[in-house]
């Protein structure tokens, strides 16, 4: 989704801008644009890829120790040039870059024009430079805050203005913003791997906070308007882990690496001789977990399927009843929540807004609120009264992988720790734990030497799929249609097996591909029913077995052999020929593997 960069400081701003934006360009964008000031203001703004933009400037040997940079999502107003940010004000003077929404901006705008103020952009940010340009008084800081009483919705701001070049104003609600301080340097992005090449030293804005930012020193304000001390933070990973080490896409990486992010992820919380599970993070409210009778898993696309196979595993092991929702769907409801009810959120970038705003909902009706994150000192991860990170490092393809297997991994952990605090005798917990530790070595050897690239081979052509599963590798099958379409732009249903026959089954005619994730578990011989009956009406059928099954190969087109493990952790094995599948079929079809149409890293709008 949109991203902000901004540097001012001792060294020349365009080229640190352009890498920013370089490094914000995983999270989705149609149009970018840099103003840099020197003496006076230099904007360029381009629709497409950040090359462009480079393009436009690769000539000029631009001076200026000041800029603001921005890629833009398009909300309001098609990605167009005149859309594109900085946005100005009438006289020139002003620049602003902005992520999220200004909900009143109509009745904002047309009170401005009935000023006389003249737009050029259809967006909604545009309000913020003529606001500014109407109540300013010769104090940028002070017309910032008056501004912010005025503008309703969420923001990220910088605001540069000509007449007080030695600053930078920013401003956050609802939308992350880092400051990074560097020496005799402060980089400002609304994400850390923008800054990370040049500081490790950071401080989160929190909402309703704002900044002024100056080469050497900031200030920071609060919601009230009073300057504030904040707690520098250090970064813990390294911009090293933002390159692609040689594989062709992030993606592709992402998921080489599972093997050691599920190592990461269980690292240190196992305690194999008691079978139990220690997690630092939820230290806190241990003994109030004791007492949970519900819990509630939110969250939004592959974090949502990994929620709704935490729900069978903590259902089966630890007896207690869950209910996955949508965030966007649960902030609109009326849920039921009490003191015996935990809220569980699970983001990979702690930043998504409908999960935000689900949680907030929650913690404001009581519940004890849990997260599962992977960035750290996100807003989720802040807000949460307890959690578990993933430790996964960045995850930059637009469609998850590694934070997908660790979440479901991180929800294993979490099964152990409730079950074996409600009768889950000391061997379960051992075996399921022991499982969990083969994982990844299993995973390894079998990226090794799969099949996948010649069965997408046999079917990237295709404009129609459906990923069928029952039990825990329902939410799998949901997970694989979703990483299907979301790179490869070929539809693809996901459902339970067993509702095949109640009106999907239709779709099917000779040709159709069905994927069945049908491994040797409690559910084996229900699937190979259902796949019996896709196969009699001529339809094409790739499975995921367990290895050492061969009669499947009697019955579908193509088998997929993953190792044998626990069933509850069959999703995990699974999930990776399903990952490699979607991959290899965008890369056959030429895509945008890591940076598909209209998708964005993290959703931080509604
Ligand atoms: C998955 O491939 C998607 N990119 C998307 O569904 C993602 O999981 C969802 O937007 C939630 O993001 P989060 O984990 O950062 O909250």
């Amino acid at each position: 989704m949109c991203g902000i960069v901004g540097y001012i400081g001792k060294n020349r701003a365009l080229p640190i801008l352009l890498d920013g934006l370089r490094r914000l360009e995983y999270r989705g964008y149609d149009s970018s644009g840099i103003v840099i000031c020197d003496d006076i203001f230099h904007d360029f703004r381009v629709v497409g890829k950040i090359k462009e933009l480079d393009k436009k400037i690769a000539n000029m040997s631009l001076g200026g120790n000041i800029g603001i940079a921005h890629t833009r999502w398009a909300t309001h107003g098609a990605p167009t040039e005149n859309n594109a940010h900085p946005h100005c004000d009438c006289t020139g003077n002003i620049r602003v870059v902005h992520n999220g929404i200004i909900e009143n901006h109509s009745a904002l705008r047309k009170q401005l024009e009935r000023k006389g103020h003249i737009f050029k952009s259809q967006t909604d940010t545009e309000v913020v430079p003529h606001l500014l340009e109407d109540l300013y008084k010769g104090n940028i800081t002070e017309t910032l805050k008056d501004v912010l009483r005025i503008i309703k919705g969420t923001y990220g701001l910088a605001v540069l203005c000509a007449q007080e070049p030695e600053k930078i104003l920013v401003a956050r609600k609802g939308s992350p913003l880092v400051i990074g301080i560097g020496k005799d340097e402060t980089i400002i992005a609304s994400d850390v791997s923008a800054i990370l090449q040049y500081t490790k030293e950071v401080i989160y804005l929190e909402d309703g906070e704002m900044a002024e930012i100056y080469a050497d020193h900031f200030k920071i304000f609060d919601s009230a308007a009073n300057e504030v001390d904040k707690n520098i933070e250090r970064i813990e990973w390294d911009i090293d882990e933002a390159t692609k080490k040689g594989f062709d896409h992030f993606m592709l990486k992402e998921i080489f690496e599972q093997p050691s992010t599920i190592t990461d992820s269980i690292r240190g919380r196992v305690v194999m001789d008691e079978g139990k599970v220690k997690l630092g993070g939820l230290e806190i409210c241990v003994d109030k977990l004791r007492g949970i009778k519900r819990i509630i898993i939110i969250a939004c696309g592959t974090a949502w399927h990994a929620g709704l196979i935490g729900e069978y595993m903590i259902e089966e092991y630890a007896g207690i009843p869950v209910e996955v929702e949508w965030a966007s769907e649960f902030r609109y409801r009326k849920p039921i929540l009490d003191k015996k009810t935990a809220v569980l959120v699970i983001s990979q970038s702690g930043e998504t807004a409908d999960t935000l705003a689900a949680l907030r909902e929650a913690r404001e009706k009581g519940a004890l609120t849990l997260g599962i994150v992977n960035t750290v000192g996100s807003t989720i991860a802040r807000e949460t009264d307890a959690g578990v990170y993933n430790h996964i490092g960045p995850e930059i393809s637009v469609a998850s992988t590694k934070a997908f297997t660790s979440q479901v991994s991180i929800l294993a952990l979490l099964t152990v720790l409730l079950g074996r605090q409600r009768g889950m005798s000391l061997v379960m917990g051992q075996r399921i734990l022991k499982e969990l530790q083969a994982l990844p070595e299993k995973i390894e050897n079998y990226l090794s030497t799969n099949n996948i690239k010649d069965i997408a081979r046999k079917y990237y052509h295709v404009n129609n799929f459906a990923f069928l599963g029952r039990k825990y590798n329902q939410p799998t099958a949901l997970e694989g249609a979703l990483k299907l379409k979301e790179i490869s732009y070929i539809h693809a249903e996901g459902f339970p097996s067993g509702e095949m026959k109640h009106g999907s089954i239709a779709m099917i005619e000779p040709g159709f591909p069905s994927f069945f994730i049908a491994p040797r578990d409690s559910v084996y011989e229900k699937n190979v029913s259902n796949i019996e009956e896709i196969k009699s009406r001529g339809g094409n059928v790739i499975v995921i077995t367990t290895e050492g099954n061969k009669e499947l190969e009697k019955i579908a087109d193509d088998v997929i052999y993953i190792p044998k493990t626990l069933e509850m952790l069959t999703p995990i094995l699974a999930s990776v020929p399903l990952q490699l599948f979607a991959y290899y079929v965008s890369s056959l079809k030429g895509l945008d593997v890591d940076k598909p149409r209209n998708l964005a890293k993290s959703v931080t709008v509604e």
